[in-house]
């Protein structure tokens, strides 16, 4: 089963929407006919002017959060609906950073999964454990429950449109990369745990990409793993020339 590689660039809360048109200038010229698919998530304020830049290309927008509620009184929330408006094409679900800064719980993250996908948005759905989880020698049982939960509820056609990112905590940011050895054996078992929960076919369909501190230094090594489909990329997202190099790492 051949999987095609995809690079996310999550920006967070980075790049203005001058900063973005800046970006898009630059990158969308050279990122033509490359052999990955390409998913740029920049900050809500940017969605409509990425959306316009982006028409016609072959780089897919996502949005980096939603709530699971078509709409209603929720301040400061963004729905599934509004995203397919204008349009994007994919949404990060359940970062480790919403997961520890707003309270985001495995089962909101099982809601925005279903409505994700009931409004045709495919989510990026990400699980990770934290240092002291790793050094506690419990990551394993954590990303595997994160991974059951996730996925409560939702059928194997359903789940062939989902994309799963790990990212272990102590590696965002940091500099600190999971070897990628390290990053196989946790992306293998996640693909293992799938297939127990539906079966080999699906588990072989579903992308599953790394996230934390990758670099053009370091992709080449983490894709040449066997399960790694791709990753999830923040700082190094936010320059043209480091994203396109990430988007040409083969
Ligand atoms: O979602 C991407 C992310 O959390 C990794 O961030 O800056 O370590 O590439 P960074």
């Amino acid at each position: 089963m051949s999987r095609k590689p995809l690079i996310a660039g999550n920006w967070k809360m980075n790049n203005t929407k001058t900063e973005t048109i800046k970006f898009l200038e630059s990158f969308l010229p050279k990122a033509k006919g490359l052999s990955v698919d390409i998913v740029i998530c920049p900050p809500f304020t940017n969605l409509f002017v990425a959306a316009e830049k982006l028409e016609g290309t072959d780089v897919k927008l996502g949005a980096q959060n939603m709530h699971w509620e078509d709409k209603g009184a929720f301040t400061g929330e963004v729905s599934p609906v509004m995203l397919k408006e204008i349009p994007c094409d994919y949404v990060i679900i359940g970062h480790s950073e919403r997961r520890q800064y707003f309270a985001e719980t495995d089962e909101t993250v099982n809601k925005k999964i279903k409505s994700a996908l009931q409004h045709d948005l495919l989510p990026i759905v990400c699980v990770g454990e934290s240092l002291a989880q790793r050094e506690e020698g419990i990551t394993m049982s954590w990303i595997m429950s994160q991974v059951e939960n996730a996925l409560k509820d939702i059928s194997s056609q359903e789940l062939e449109k989902i994309v799963f990112a790990y990212e272990p905590i102590w590696a965002i940011g940091t500099g600190k990369t999971a070897s990628a050895a390290d990053a196989q054996e946790v992306i293998s078992a996640i693909r293992k745990k799938i297939a127990q929960m539906y079966c080999s076919d699906t588990a072989e369909k579903v992308r599953i990409l790394y996230g934390g501190s990758v670099k053009p230094e370091n992709i080449k090594e983490l894709m040449q793993e066997a399960d790694i489909d791709g990753a999830l990329v923040g700082g190094a997202s936010l320059k043209p020339d480091s994203f396109y190099a990430l988007c040409t790492f083969n």
